[in-house]
This record gives C-alpha cells, structure tokens and sequence, in this order.
C-alpha cells in the first residue's frame, strides 16, 4: 500500500504522507499542505476528511460494519449489556469482575442529583423541550463539581473515573427527572441496590409505596435499546464534543454541547421524528405512500425519517439488530403496536422503491428503536434524550482520547470565503 501521495498544483508537485489505520482504512495526510503550497482542502461538512485519529469505534458504512474496540456490535448486542458496553467504550477492554464491579458501583454512587440542581430542572417551564432541559442540567454540572472540571486536560484526567461516572450516572438521572417534573410527578430517588437500568426505569415509573419491578424483558430491551447507542465515531454530536473539547473543555461542558448537537431532527431528534411520520400515518388511515412521494421531492424537510445514513450505504448493522428486537419484545410483552405493521409495510415499499434503492437509502437505528420505547412506556418527546443517555460513554471516550492526546491541537477548520470583497465603510447619511 502507498506511504506517500503527492498532489500536482501547476507545475509544482507536493509529496503527502499517507495514513493507514488498523483496519486498512487509507487517509492522505493534507496539514502540511497550507503552509507548503498555500492551499487548503476543501470538504464541505467534513464527509470525506477524517478529523481525527482515534481507537474507539470501527465503521464500514459500505458493509454495514460497526465495532467497539475490535468487538462487533452484533457480539456486544447478544452476549454484553449497557454498563458493559460503556465500560468498554470508555476504557478499551471488557472489564474483568472487579473492573465491572466497582464501575458499577462508581455509578450508583453517583446517581442522585443533589437538591440545589433539582432547582434548576424546577425553574423551567414544564412544556419546555427535554432535549433543552437535559443539555442546560448537564452544562451546569462543573457548577457543582469544580474540582473535576477544571478546563485544564491534565487536572482534569487525573479524576476522570469520577467525572465520568458523574456524566453516565447522572445523565440518566437527570432524564428520569424531566420526565417526572413534565407530568407533574414528584421526582423518585434512585436506589442504589438496582442495576443501571433497572434503577432508571425505577426512577421513571416508582409511585409513593409501589415500586415498579420491570418485567427481565423489558430491561433487557432497554438495556440493548442504549447499548445499540452507545457509540458511532465521529457523528455530528460526537464531533461536536471532541470539538469543545479540543479548547480544554471540561467532560460536562464538552458532552452538554454534543446533546444540543443530538437534538436535530437529522440526528438523534430523528427518533421523535419517526414516531411522528408513523403516528401521522396511522392517524390518516394512510399506507404510507404520501410520505413517500414526499421523501422523493427532495426537499430536506419531507425526507422519509428513520431513512438514510451520513455513512452506511448497504445497511445500518444496529437497525437489523433493533428491528429484529422489536418483534421479540412485543411479542414477549403481548404488546400489537399498529405502528410496527405501518413501519414495516413502509420499509417494504421503501426497499423496492428505486429512489431509495439508487440511493441506497435503508433504514436507520431510529427507525425502530422508538416502537421499542414506547412499548416499554416511554413517551415520544423523552426519545431523543433516551438516546442521550445511550451516546454518553461515546462522548466521554472521545472527550478522553482529546484530552489525553499529548499531540492533539485546538480544532479550527479553515473556510473558503465567498463574500464580499474588501470595501470602504459607508456614512450613514450616504447610503440609500
Ligand atoms: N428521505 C429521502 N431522501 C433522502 C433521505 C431520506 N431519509 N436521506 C437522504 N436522501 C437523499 C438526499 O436528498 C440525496 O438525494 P440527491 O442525491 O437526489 O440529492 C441522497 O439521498 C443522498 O443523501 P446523502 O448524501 O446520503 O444524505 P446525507 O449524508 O446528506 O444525510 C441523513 C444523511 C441521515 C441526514 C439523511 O439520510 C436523513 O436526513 N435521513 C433522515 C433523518 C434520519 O433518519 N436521521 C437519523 C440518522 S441515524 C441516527 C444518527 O446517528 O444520528
């Protein structure tokens, strides 16, 4: 394989380092090209350069492969759970017993949100987005905690199992919280004896003397729901933390960023989005086919939600897995959700539709994750602050890997400016 390229400019011909990464991905190395020639590479929205090098994540998109540290997520989805999952994410190798135990114990630890934080959830109107909510709680956490959000790399490594805990821990906490404080309930203390999500699903639906015991199946989908989540490279929330993160950010600061970067409709928020074209579906007494012509106008607002992938162009590997879940789950839990026959009708058509076929546009991890949610009784507006909760360890790997890259610089991409040329400055009186 080729160590060097070289690209021609007039007559000129300058030499560029090539990278080769562990999975034989090939990289033209361009930082030395601005100051050698006096151009820039141009990659509008960065979809073709790799901003980083990293050893989180491993993604094929042309053949739907995805891998934490070497493992497949296929394995991680059948034989791991999600504290598991995050561990490996965030430290690089399956925890043995003792790891796995005292991180789970670092979480329970630091479930509880402490009651002037509460404050803050209680100051927001109750109809406010969750997604707006959730990334405030989480920007104020340095409040809270200084010594662990320093915005100094190396202080603030020095007590990153705990920051990280924090993060996970409370990020779930914070969650359950939103969702109480929306339907006017009083909020529920997490209990430290219950598993990650056991506890959780504790704090969304425990009543006053009548504590909610899910049934295994229902854990076990919520479990896989954020293990599926729990990392995906560098997507535009995951960019977004490695970016603030590059300024010496602390891990709090940096992750709040990236939730307000998973809130768009074209990236976490397309869960909501899904369940919204699916119910509007049902409610029409539609088969769908409107939706369809609509996602092939080409308009950016009625694309086919749950459709399409910035890097998967054969399959998305998690939506295999989270489809195939789906039927499992509801039929464990005797649950016949109309939207499910609607979704998988949509998919059928989709999928011999020439449009999305010469697209290769295929379903995405949103388009079922969210029918699981609601069977396990979360509320449609709460899905994208569910797939918060899932991306955490994501963010805190990659937040890590910046802070602890002794090479690593500020991010700051360069522009191509297009606007107007150098001009004098008008008086007010001379200008029409
Ligand atoms: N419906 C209709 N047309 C689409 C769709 C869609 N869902 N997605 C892409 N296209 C079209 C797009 O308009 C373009 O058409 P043309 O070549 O005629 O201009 C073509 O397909 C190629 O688009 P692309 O370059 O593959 O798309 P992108 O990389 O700009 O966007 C995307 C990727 C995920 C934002 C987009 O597919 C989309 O908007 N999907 C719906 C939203 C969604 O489900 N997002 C969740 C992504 S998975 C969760 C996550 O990781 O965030």
């Amino acid at each position: 394989m080729a160590t060097t390229a070289s690209l021609k400019i007039d007559d000129k011909e300058y030499p560029l380092p090539v990278i080769i990464g562990t999975e034989g991905e090939k990289a033209v190395d361009t930082r030395a090209l601005r100051t050698a020639s006096g151009y820039v590479s141009f990659d509008q929205g960065y979809g073709n350069t790799g901003s980083c090098e990293s050893q989180i994540t491993y993604l094929d998109g042309d053949n739907g492969i995805l891998r934490h540290r070497g493992y497949p997520i296929e394995q991680l989805a059948h034989f791991s759970d999600f504290v598991e999952t995050a561990y490996l994410v965030i430290y690089g190798e399956l925890p043995n017993p003792a790891q796995r135990k005292e991180f789970g114990l670092n979480l329970r630890k630091n479930a509880v949100i402490e009651t002037q934080m509460q404050k803050i959830l209680e100051g927001f109107p109750t109809s406010a987005s969750p997604m707006a909510m959730l990334s405030a709680m989480v920007s104020a956490l340095p409040a809270y905690y200084p010594h662990l959000a320093t915005n100094n790399f190396e202080q603030d490594l020095k007590h990153f199992d705990s920051a990280a805990a924090i993060a996970m821990s409370k990020i779930r906490t914070i969650v359950a919280m939103i969702y109480r404080y929306q339907k006017g309930l009083p909020f529920v203390f997490p209990k430290q004896e219950l598993p990650f999500c056991e506890n959780f699903l504790h704090m969304l639906f425990s009543e006053p003397y009548q504590d909610y015991v899910p049934v295994p199946e229902v854990a076990k989908a919520l479990n896989l729901v954020l293990l599926l989540h729990a990392d995906h490279e560098q997507n535009c929330s995951t960019s977004t933390v490695r970016m603030v993160g590059s300024s010496a950010s602390n891990l709090f600061t940096s992750i709040s960023a990236g939730i307000c970067a998973l809130a768009g409709p074209l990236h976490g928020g397309a869960n909501v989005a899904v369940m919204q074209m699916l119910q509007s579906i049902h409610d029409e007494g539609d088969d769908g086919s409107r939706f369809i012509a609509a996602a092939k106008s080409g308009s950016k607002s009625n694309r086919l939600m749950g459709f399409g992938h910035a890097v998967y162009r054969n399959f998305d590997p998690r939506a295999k897995i989270i489809g195939e879940a789906c039927d499992t789950v509801l039929t464990r839990l005797g649950i016949d959700d109309p939207l499910l026959k609607i979704a998988k009708n949509l998919e059928q058509a989709a999928l011999k539709d020439d449009y999305f076929v010469s697209r290769r546009l295929y379903p995405n991890v949103d388009f079922y994750s969210g029918i699981i949610m609601r069977a396990i009784g979360i509320p449609m507006n709460m899905f994208t602050t569910m797939f918060a909760i899932g991306r955490a360890p994501g963010y805190i790997a990659n937040w890590r890997e910046v802070a602890a890259n002794p090479k690593g610089r500020i991010y700051r991409p360069r522009q191509i400016y297009m606007g107007a040329v150098k001009r004098d400055y008008v008086p007010m009186a001379q200008r029409a």
